[in-house]
């Protein structure tokens, strides 16, 4: 498993590596076949009435990655947010050895005892709780590592207050819909980003669950329009969108596969800024224009019009790296401006330097973040903290 994930973590630390080739995995998947049990993707353990996955153990990769970034060492305090089968409760006690110890914590009460169960064999430095991460372990003093594996919507103000001073957190933060996996080091009154890299994460549950709306049309439906918390949005204006033909806008900026990475920041900054969720049949019965991804191609909604991204080849280059033209298209009254002004906004990142600009993302406690600086990029205030994310140019 270690030999199979290393090409997806090139700097993988001696100690990680150490670890994981330590901690037996399949003792946190027992109902797993071996080799699902070692091999790389995420394993789901648990899920709801509807079927819907409540918890599973993360991709190893994923795990490797998060632990490289954290930067455990001997001796440390950490706790964890997602206790799940417990596997990384496991190395994480590892990391710290003997002289150190791991707090974590799990909201269902059954994956609790399960990974309490798992853990009770191997490690006497863990201590498992039942309870809702969104309160961290306010009796376990200062942590020096914060880790969370559940997607969280807010940086409440326990984390805030249980990091010490010096203290890394690593969580999976959505921003305006954009879930992006950040290391923040505390500087003074910010947790600064160190790194900031897109992974998928099941989303936390209880306090800290904060719903997307997600808006049907078409037949199927063909298209769902998801919108990050509860920002106002008149779904009912956008019924007969899909009614309208559509209208093209392209933007005359290309990239290899259309690979954009940070753009999806510059699009967030938009008033009504959403994802579009496109069925494949839509595309395939020629109802919809295919989208720069169907999983989510980002777009904009504004009154009943409604625009995304889509692509076209572009002839001629190198084969091995076939180019994309990024463009837009809008379906509704207001189509063509709408997809207009998508297209504009992929040229301004273009601009501004397109594939080679960084983001950076600063976190501050709501009753003491600054005014936004006229630099940032896009600014998301939560029940606890304010999110700015800004452009760095490499
Ligand atoms: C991806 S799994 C965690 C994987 C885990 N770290 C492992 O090594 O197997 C996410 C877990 O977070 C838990 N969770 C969701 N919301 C939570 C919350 N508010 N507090 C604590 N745990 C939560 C889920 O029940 C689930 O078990």
């Amino acid at each position: 498993m270690v030999e199979e994930l290393r090409p997806w973590i090139p700097n993988l630390s001696d100690r990680v590596d150490a670890a994981m080739r330590a901690v037996p995995r399949h003792l946190f998947l027992p109902d797993v076949p071996l080799e699902r049990a070692y091999g790389l993707d995420p394993v789901v353990t648990h899920r709801d009435a509807d079927g819907v996955p409540i918890s599973s153990a993360s991709g190893t990769a994923t795990v490797a990655g998060m632990l490289q970034q954290l930067d455990v060492r001997t001796g440390h305090r950490v706790l964890e947010i997602g206790a799940g089968t417990g596997y990384n409760a496991a190395l994480l006690a590892r990391l710290v050895g003997p002289s150190g110890s791991v707090t974590t914590i799990e909201y269902d009460e059954v994956v609790a005892a399960e990974a309490e169960e798992a853990l009770s064999t191997l490690c006497g430095n863990v201590t498992v709780v039942h309870g809702d991460g969104m309160l961290g372990a306010p009796e376990g003093g200062l942590f020096d590592r914060i880790v969370v594996t559940a997607g969280a919507w807010d940086i409440p103000r326990a984390w805030w207050e249980q990091l010490a001073d010096d203290g890394v957190l690593v969580v999976p933060l959505r921003i305006l819909g954009l879930t992006r996996t950040v290391v923040f080091e505390q500087v003074g009154a910010c947790l600064c980003s160190r790194s900031v890299a897109e992974d998928g994460f099941m989303p936390m549950r209880g306090a800290g669950a904060v719903h997307e709306q997600n808006i049907p049309l078409g037949v199927g439906p063909d298209l769902v329009i998801r919108i990050d918390d509860d920002r106002p949005t008149d779904a009912s204006a956008l019924h007969g969108a899909l009614d309208h033909p559509v209208a093209v806008s392209w933007s005359g900026v290309s990239a290899p596969w259309g690979w954009t990475e940070h753009l999806d920041f510059w699009l967030a900054a938009l008033d009504g800024f959403c994802r579009c969720l496109i069925s494949r049949e839509a595309v395939d019965a020629g109802r919809l224009t295919a989208p720069k991804e169907l999983w989510g191609s980002m777009g904009v909604v504004e009154d009943g019009t409604l625009a995304y991204l889509t692509t076209r080849t572009r002839s001629g280059g190198d084969p091995e790296l076939p180019k994309y033209e990024i463009g837009a298209c809008g379906y509704g009254s207001q189509g063509t401006d709408l997809a207009g002004r998508l297209a504009e906004r992929v040229r301004a990142w273009d601009r501004e330097g397109g594939a080679h600009l960084g983001v950076k993302v600063e976190a501050y406690p709501i009753d003491a973040a600054p005014v936004p600086a006229s630099e940032v990029l896009l600014a998301a205030d939560k029940h606890d903290s304010r999110i700015l994310v800004l452009a760095e140019r490499s």
